[in-house]
């Protein structure tokens, strides 16, 4: 690549709520913005990623276009030539590396990979798929095809990110200098500033976190829902008893958890709309204001997602992945000839 790389991987998520879309979509493409320019910014649809646990089949292709869309309709500048988005299964160098990373990699150290363990666990090893083992090279080589420096993903991928590292360091011991390192876990953490814990609650249950998992979906905001009865659903949130407001994560997670939402909606910073609430001894007025706000919101949402025509998606995806397919098929044909497979 021209310039460093940073890349991640988005796995296909249908029904995107607005947990999803403030807490990981909104701080990515605000990254993207920053450090265009300066790096080359990957945004990757990890397609081939999104069946190693099983999955509804009929619905992936249009998950996929769905999840791209909304990155678009959110504001990600698909203008700027440095921004790429793609999709991994167009790029067939992704798999052929896999293949050749699996050829170092040993099967006791996939095994005790912690999102394997856990999910076996679950599951049961009989049940559980190769390519839930195979995880890890897959990604390793999503980062290493593009000499990647910075690969911002949640805690949960950090031991994944230190398998990349570790591949990539065996094979250029036993090849010579094939792959660039990206930067350690803690490295990460400082160029992208630590994760600023953002937690939207589920509205029904303001202990847990608003989370696609939970079956009802009366406590969750989605991107797609209608405005008006997603507003319902803020006037029927479970707040408590106590009758007076104040920001009190502990005591009064569902209140907090509004001042919160509000602020996010409005784009006010949470002091400020904490102090227009605090004290007060009525809760109905803060409702209205988070429903009324949250159907603006979503009305522009969607609006913007309606103005992403096919073929702005199309075209997008096709020049980025006509470039990285040229990039990712030079640093494939190194490796093939390191290992070989070329004369
Ligand atoms: P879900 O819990 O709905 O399955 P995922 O675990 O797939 O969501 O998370 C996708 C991304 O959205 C992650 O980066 C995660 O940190 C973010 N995210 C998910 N839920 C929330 C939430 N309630 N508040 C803030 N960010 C969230
Ligand atoms: N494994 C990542 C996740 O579950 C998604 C992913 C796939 C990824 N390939 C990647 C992230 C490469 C960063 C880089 O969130």
């Amino acid at each position: 690549m021209s310039k460093p790389a940073i890349l991640t991987g988005l796995r296909a998520n249908n029904d995107l709520h607005i947990g999803n879309y403030f807490g990981a979509l909104l701080p990515l493409i605000d990254m993207a913005k920053k450090q265009a320019g300066t790096y080359q910014i990957l945004l990757m649809m990890a397609d081939l990623h999104s069946f190693s646990t099983p999955i509804d089949h009929t619905k992936l292709h249009d998950q996929i276009q769905d999840n791209l869309r909304t990155y678009i309709a959110a504001g990600l500048p698909i203008e700027q030539e440095d921004i790429f988005l793609f999709r991994e299964s167009y790029i067939p160098a992704h798999s052929e590396l896999m293949h050749i990373l699996d050829c170092f990699t040993g099967v006791g150290e996939m095994g005790r990979m912690t999102q394997y363990k856990d999910k076996s666990a679950k599951i049961g090893t009989d049940r559980v798929s190769m390519a839930l083992l195979n995880y890890p090279p897959l990604m390793a080589a999503d980062i290493l095809l593009y000499d990647t420096t910075y690969v911002p993903v949640g805690d949960d991928q950090t031991q994944h990110l230190e398998f990349t590292r570790d591949i990539a360091q065996r094979m250029n011991n036993k090849f010579g200098e094939l792959f660039t390192l990206p930067k350690p876990a803690p490295e990460q953490h400082v160029f992208f500033g630590k994760d600023q814990g953002l937690r939207i609650r589920d509205l029904q249950d303001p202990q847990k976190k608003m989370s696609k998992s939970d079956e009802s979906g009366k406590g969750i905001i989605f991107m797609h829902d209608e405005p008006q009865k997603a507003a319902q659903k803020i006037m029927s949130a479970t707040t408590d008893s106590i009758g007076m407001i104040h920001y009190d994560l502990e005591k009064q997670p569902g209140i907090s958890n509004l001042l919160q939402i509000l602020s996010l909606l409005s784009g006010q910073g949470l002091q400020a709309v904490i102090k227009q609430y605090e004290g007060q001894t009525q809760y109905g007025p803060l409702k209205s204001a988070v429903a009324a706000a949250l159907e603006q919101f979503l009305t522009t949402f969607q609006k913007a997602y309606d103005e992403v025509t096919d073929k702005t998606l199309t075209d997008k995806l096709k020049k980025s992945e006509e470039t990285l397919n040229s990039i990712a098929n030079k640093k494939l044909a190194l490796v093939q000839k390191a290992v070989g497979l070329r004369g």
